[in-house]
């Protein structure tokens, strides 16, 4: 039943113009909801949606994800669309102060006007929960917020995704889910001193990645990389979470599978893969 659901609404679309763009646009939000994993940062394990995650343990220190539910003190109630487009877009709270890039906010500023208006409609749609979310605990001179202001200048340059035009429009969905909403590079790309990825060797893989763990390269690569898989079989990965060696996927990647991949739609699915499946060998 539920895998008749988007069928469903795409029919009631069709059939109703009138409120098409309404019950297009609940679609679109929470198909960037899952795919951009919100969950898996702001919903602790067992606890109400949204309302603060389980602490991210860096080097930096422990990072407490905040409570993003619509309740007004201890939330985003109080928020309008063009607070949560700026906290997307520019990492900037409300009232200015810049945000740690444990936000990946670092991806999701490549996300459309239009699409983060119906991921905030979206959120919208969550109960409000009252629950305060404790202060991060990091080490001096991670502490100091303001500090991040010099590393946003240097390494922050918030642009809406462009597409290619020499490709086609499948390639081009698949290249903004990766690099937007669905921020697959914020694990799979190594980083440098200042904690910035390096675009030279963009998917090749994270020997430290999220919690000390090692995260594969994902490039084109026929031997340390994916090269070596079908688009079906990628495909089905991202469905299911099972590597064509009758592997399941394990770690953060679960996560992402589970509460991300597998919840959108066989066509974007489909996009991811021949936007992956395009990255040039890299190690
Ligand atoms: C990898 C973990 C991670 C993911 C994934 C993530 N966030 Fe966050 N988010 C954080 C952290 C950590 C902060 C706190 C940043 C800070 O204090 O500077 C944050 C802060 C925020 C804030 C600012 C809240 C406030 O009170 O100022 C918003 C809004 C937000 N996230 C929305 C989202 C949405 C929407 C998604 C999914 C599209 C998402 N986040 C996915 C970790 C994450
Ligand atoms: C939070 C970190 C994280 C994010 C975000 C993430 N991945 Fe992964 N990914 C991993 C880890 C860790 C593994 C290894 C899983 C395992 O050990 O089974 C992995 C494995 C994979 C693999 C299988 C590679 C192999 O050789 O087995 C593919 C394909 C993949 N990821 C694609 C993606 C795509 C596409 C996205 C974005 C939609 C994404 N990943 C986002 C951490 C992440």
């Amino acid at each position: 039943m539920l895998r008749l659901l988007p069928a469903l609404i795409a029919v009631v679309a069709v059939a109703s113009p009138a409120r098409g763009g309404e019950v297009g646009r609940a679609a679109r939000g929470e198909t960037l909801f899952h795919i951009g994993g919100c969950t898996n940062c702001h919903t602790a394990e067992g606890g109400p949606a949204l309302a603060g995650g389980d602490p991210i343990r860096t080097p930096f220190g422990v990072f407490h994800p905040p409570n993003i539910t619509p309740d007004a003190e201890t939330g985003i109630g109080g928020w309008d669309a063009q607070d949560f487009i700026r906290a997307m877009r520019d990492g900037r709270s409300p009232d200015g102060a810049p945000y740690y890039p444990a936000f990946p906010y670092t991806s999701y500023h490549r996300m459309s006007d239009a699409d983060l208006r119906a991921l905030w409609a979206h959120l919208r749609t969550f109960p409000p929960v009252r629950r305060a979310t404790p202060p991060h605990e990091l080490r001096f001179p991670w502490n100091i917020r303001s500090g991040l202001l010099l590393w946003q200048w240097l390494f922050h340059a918030p642009r809406p995704f462009v597409p290619d035009p020499s490709r086609d429009p499948l390639w081009n969905r698949g290249a903004y889910l990766v690099l937007g909403p669905g921020h697959c590079a914020e694990c799979h790309t190594p980083r440098n001193w200042f904690g910035v990825p390096d675009r030279d060797r963009a998917f090749a893989g994270n020997p430290d990645g999220p919690g000390g763990e090692e995260v594969p390269n994902i490039t084109s690569d026929r031997e340390r990389g994916i090269g070596a898989w079908s688009l079906e079989q990628l495909v089905f990965y991202l469905r299911i979470g099972m590597r064509p060696d009758g592997d399941f996927a394990g770690g953060e990647m679960a996560e992402v599978i589970e509460n991300g991949t597998s919840r959108i739609s066989e066509e974007d699915r489909r996009a991811i893969a021949t936007y992956l499946l395009s990255l040039p060998p890299r190690r």
